[in-house]
């Protein structure tokens, strides 16, 4: 068999991968966020870079430094973050590492809010974000789409069936299901993924988050070695 990984594996390649964690605003001074540092996407564009690929990585409010050798886009809110990757969408390869916000604030004020005009119980009115992986996904390609699934399962077996459901629901060639917890995930050195596709785990790691990064980019590598450069 044909060794299709490693340095060069990606050479000519152009790869667009997505990291952190959007924010949604709620008036100019507050936010709705998440604990996403962009670790891992910062990784795989690494990983990207170092097998050959062009790489542009979308980052979200990072809390990592963006690495050399990658062209980097700065975005805040999920809309823009949509935007910036539907432009690249025609990549040869699309990562959707980012941790998106499900919802954004459906009512942002102009002013900053005081106690005044928010009142002892203020609610806040939520609207659903669209699903940028999906809509990635259900076009019309043939880039190789790639997702990201955190997941706070215990069990390993539920853990793969909810990977396998979130890889059909979205369309995505592949799915990185990892899991998360107190201990595990977010903010934590090591890391175990599985990298799913509609048959099943292709590839299982774990470690350092470059050496995962590296494991995600040898199946992207396998899938597209039989694709034209
Ligand atoms: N994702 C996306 N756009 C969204 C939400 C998620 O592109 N609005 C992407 C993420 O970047 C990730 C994948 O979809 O690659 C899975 O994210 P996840 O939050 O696990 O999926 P959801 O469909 O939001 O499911 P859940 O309700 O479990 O959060
Ligand atoms: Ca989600």
């Amino acid at each position: 068999l044909a060794r299709v990984t490693g340095s060069g594996a990606l050479a000519g390649r152009t790869l667009v991968v997505s990291a952190g964690g959007t924010r949604e605003p709620i008036d100019p001074v507050r936010f709705l966020g998440n604990r996403s540092s962009g670790a891992m996407g910062v990784a795989i564009a690494e990983a990207a870079r170092d097998a050959g690929a062009a790489v542009t990585l979308v980052g979200a409010n990072l809390d990592v430094p963006a690495p050399r050798g990658v062209e980097t886009v700065v975005v805040e809110t999920t809309a823009q973050l949509r935007e910036r990757m539907l432009e690249r969408a025609d990549a040869d390869i699309v990562v959707m590492a980012a941790a998106v916000a499900d919802y954004r604030v459906d009512d942002v004020s102009d002013a900053k809010r005081t106690k005044e005009s928010w009142g002892e119980r203020p609610t806040l009115t939520l609207a659903l974000n669209p699903d940028i992986l999906a809509e990635l996904a259900h076009r019309e390609r043939s880039t190789l789409v790639v997702g990201f699934a955190a997941e706070t399962e215990a069990d390993d077996d539920a853990l793969v069936q909810r990977g396998r459901d979130k890889l059909a629901r979205k369309g995505a060639d592949l799915l990185v299901v990892n899991r998360v917890g107190h201990a595990e995930g977010f903010g934590h050195v090591d890391t175990r993924v599985r990298v799913l596709d509609g048959s099943g785990v292709v590839a299982d790691a774990s470690g350092s988050k470059a050496s995962v990064a590296r494991a995600i980019i040898d199946a992207v590598a396998e899938r597209i070695a039989a694709r034209p450069a």
